[in-house]
């Protein structure tokens, strides 16, 4: 039998729960209003993204799907546009097809079909005498025009959306997509990203573009009473047994964290014969651990020492007292450093606050590593 579990994008029977969150998508699309999808990294965005499309294609939407990263120049970004749009547009049509209904699509992208392995591919050349700017407005308004003649509603994604910030001319990029975008209701666009502070700023800040222009869902860890009886339906239709009890201690290891509750029920699934036990998955979350303690070393490489002691304080106690007396002693650090550490770790993402809670850190198992190991600094 083969392993029910994956660390890739999550579909179908792999894919747990989320029907709130995929409901809510397709309701805004449908009705033309566009959205904004945030959380750390790993926790299911581009996989809920991608069933929501699936859904959407299901109620008679055009869709499309756009991966950003990595994104190194402007005209990577057009070209990266005018080929998820294509191959989305160009859902269920045959190859020979496409050139007629497609082909004509943009008019300074020339756009190729082909066939791999998964079916139909385009590729996309930009007009190298066409200035990058005009051809993103031209990519743009021909997909909203497209979708206005077809009289469809369309849903777009743009996925780790917060990257066009890294480009040279971001602000005028900014700038030029919302000015296309606002002009039409055909299209309702779906932003993802994992850097929130980035994404938030874009679509919070009165100065930018974005200002107001989608409303914001957080995507949040799986819920216990979700992932229990999918691991254990996994476990059972691959012919081994997981108790309720079990699987909830799989849930508990990994906070709910999508990528690790896979990673964890993966390589408990891997260990059992049979029945998986409780001691197999204490044995499969030491596995894990030690195979993402290169991956944490090269994070904590990268932290000033008042950052990593920041990390592994907040790691052994989360607090909502981080200038507390005893939290000070603890972390051995003064207040100026732990305002300075705190700011730059939520910048990266390593450590959050819930409206006021404690702050703690983001990845679970990376709090986990911590605080089994004596600090080395
Ligand atoms: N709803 C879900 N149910 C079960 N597993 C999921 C779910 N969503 C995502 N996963 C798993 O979590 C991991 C990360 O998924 P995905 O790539 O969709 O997340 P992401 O937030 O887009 O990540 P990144 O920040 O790296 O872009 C994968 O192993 C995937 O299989
Ligand atoms: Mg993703």
């Amino acid at each position: 039998m083969q392993n029910p579990f994956t660390d890739k994008i999550a579909a179908g029977d792999q894919f747990c729960d989320r029907d709130q969150e995929r409901a809510e998508l397709s309701r805004l699309a449908r009705g033309g209003h566009s959205a904004v999808l945030l959380s750390p990294r790993r926790y299911g965005k581009s996989s809920l993204a991608l069933e929501t499309l699936t859904d959407m294609r299901g109620q008679g939407l055009l869709t499309a799907y756009v991966d950003v990263m990595p994104v190194s120049s402007e005209r990577e970004l057009v070209e990266r546009l005018a080929r998820g749009v294509a191959q989305g547009f160009g859902w269920g049509m045959a190859l020979g097809q496409l050139p007629r209904q497609l082909g004509r699509l943009f008019a300074h992208v020339h756009l190729e079909f082909s066939l791999d392995a998964t079916g139909p591919s385009v590729s996309a050349m930009l007009d190298p005498h066409t200035e990058v700017l005009q051809l993103l407005e031209e990519v743009l308004e021909q997909t909203c025009r497209y979708a206005e003649q077809k009289g469809r509603g369309a849903c777009v994604v743009l996925d780790e959306f917060q990257e066009i910030t890294q480009l040279e001319e971001s602000r005028v990029i900014e700038a030029s997509m919302r000015s296309v975008i606002q002009r039409h209701q055909s299209v309702a666009w779906l932003y993802v990203g994992s850097r929130r502070h980035l994404l938030r700023s874009m679509f919070a800040d009165r100065n930018r573009p974005f200002f107001d222009s989608a409303s914001i869902i957080e995507l949040h860890e799986l819920p216990e009473k979700a992932v229990v009886p999918w691991i254990t339906a996994a476990f059972a239709q691959t012919g081994k047994v997981c108790s309720e009890a079990t699987a909830r201690l799989i849930h508990s290891h990994s906070r709910g964290y999508a990528y690790y509750v896979q990673r964890l029920a993966s390589t408990a699934w891997d260990l059992t014969e049979e029945l998986c036990t409780d001691g197999i998955v204490d044995q499969a979350d030491a596995i894990l651990l030690r195979e993402l303690s290169s991956g944490f070393e090269i994070i904590l490489s990268s932290l000033s020492l008042a950052q990593k002691r920041l990390l592994q304080a907040l790691a052994q106690a989360p607090t909502d007292q981080p200038y507390a007396a005893d939290f000070l002693s603890k972390s051995q650090l003064s207040v100026g450093a732990v305002q300075k550490a705190i700011r730059a770790l939520i910048d990266r993402d390593l450590i959050e606050r819930r409206s006021n809670q404690n702050y703690q850190l983001v990845d679970a198992l990376l709090a986990q590593w911590l605080t089994q190991r004596p600090p080395t600094w």
